[in-house]
């Protein structure tokens, strides 16, 4: 029983989360004001009664400051005190997409949640700040704090404004004793919730699409820059060596070099890869050529042949190695003998 004597309000205690939070707060010991605009409140009140507790149902629109007005005075006729206010009733909102939400409904959500939960704050707190104790608990959510799904555009404003409330006013009431916190639940099965599976499993497909299709978009942008490293390379060897092959094979390297440009500019991985792999069938016999004359000067320079096991790693390329733009020397893969 550690509430015992504490007097606590829920708001929205009619059912869920208020419901629960109503029956635990007696169970411990409390006096529970449960407010709520539905008849629901008289059940939790004998409910509450039935299992020994005290509780106090009264109906109220938190989003009416008159309503809460008369609901926090009732309150304190009875108790003469507030120790606990739980700023629990909420609306789902209107489950639409931006341009679809209406201006009542926007209105609607954003008056019970955070219209609501201010007057029963700016209610409460003069008995609290005399007490100089008190606890506010606000429900937001964790659509208020993280892009939490779809249509819910009016919701996390309503969420996100209860988190913004809870920071201003903890501060500006901590002198008085009074803690302002804020809970900002996940999913919890509640009558608000139930049936609305189908969105989570939505988000769910959605950002699975997004990464999938997030992970193509960087497999593209990896073909575009080693096309970049290809065309770079084989545009130099072409320049400094082209003259080694017949006029037949530069021109089939040119036309293919033009080619991996093309496929380059677009989009399409697969046109990307066939263009690098077609430039490289008609760049062999240059890179034949080249692989043959480095091999034959670091045999005479008393050298391993290039590319075998044991060959003695080169600090300057050898001739007929291609330096990469922006990489580490190496002999491009595409004018080594296969
Ligand atoms: N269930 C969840 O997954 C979830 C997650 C995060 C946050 N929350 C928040 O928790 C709180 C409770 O949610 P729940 O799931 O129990 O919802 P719920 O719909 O089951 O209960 C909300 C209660 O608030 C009452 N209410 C609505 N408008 C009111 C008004 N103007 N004045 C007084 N009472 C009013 C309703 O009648 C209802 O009894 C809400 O603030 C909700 O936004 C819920």
């Amino acid at each position: 029983m550690r509430l015992k004597g504490k007097v606590a309000i829920v708001t929205g205690a009619g059912q869920g989360i208020g419901r629960m939070d109503a029956l635990a707060l007696a169970r411990e010991g409390a006096k529970v004001v449960v407010l709520d605009v539905t008849d629901k409140i008289y059940d939790v009140e004998k409910e509450i009664a039935a299992s020994g507790g005290e509780a106090l149902a009264l109906k109220c629109d938190v989003s009416y400051e008159k309503s809460v007005k008369t609901a926090v005075k009732k309150t304190l006729d009875r108790y003469r005190r507030i120790d606990i206010l739980i700023n629990n009733a909420g609306v789902l909102g209107a489950k639409k997409s931006c341009v679809e939400i209406e201006e009542e409904m926007w209105r609607k959500t954003i008056s019970v949640n955070l219209g609501g939960l201010f007057f029963c704050c700016k209610a409460v707190l003069p008995a609290m700040i005399k007490q100089k104790k008190g606890k506010i608990i606000n429900m937001a959510s964790i659509v208020g704090w993280t892009a939490g799904g779809y249509n819910v555009v009016d919701y996390a404003a309503s969420k996100g404004g209860v988190i913004g409330v809870t920071r201003a006013l903890a501060v500006e009431v901590g002198q008085y004793g009074i803690a302002v916190n804020a809970i900002a639940p996940g999913t919890i099965e509640t009558p608000m919730t139930v049936g609305k599976e189908s969105d989570m499993e939505k988000m769910a497909k959605d950002a699975e699409a997004h990464a999938a299709e997030d992970k193509k978009r960087r497999e593209v942008v990896d073909l575009k820059n080693q096309a970049d490293q290809l065309v770079y390379s084989t545009e130099k060897t072409l320049k400094e060596h082209g003259e080694k092959v017949a006029a037949e094979v530069r021109g089939n390297i040119e036309s293919a070099l033009n080619g991996l440009k093309e496929a380059a500019k677009g989009d399409d991985g697969e046109a990307i890869k066939r263009a690098m792999e077609n430039l490289s069938q008609v760049s062999q016999e240059l890179g034949k050529i080249l692989y043959e004359e480095a091999a034959k000067k670091q045999a005479a320079a008393g050298g391993a042949k290039p590319g075998a096991d044991n060959a003695a790693p080169s600090q300057e390329p050898a001739e007929g190695e291609v330096r990469r733009k922006g990489g580490d020397d190496v002999v491009d893969a595409e004018f080594e003998a296969k």
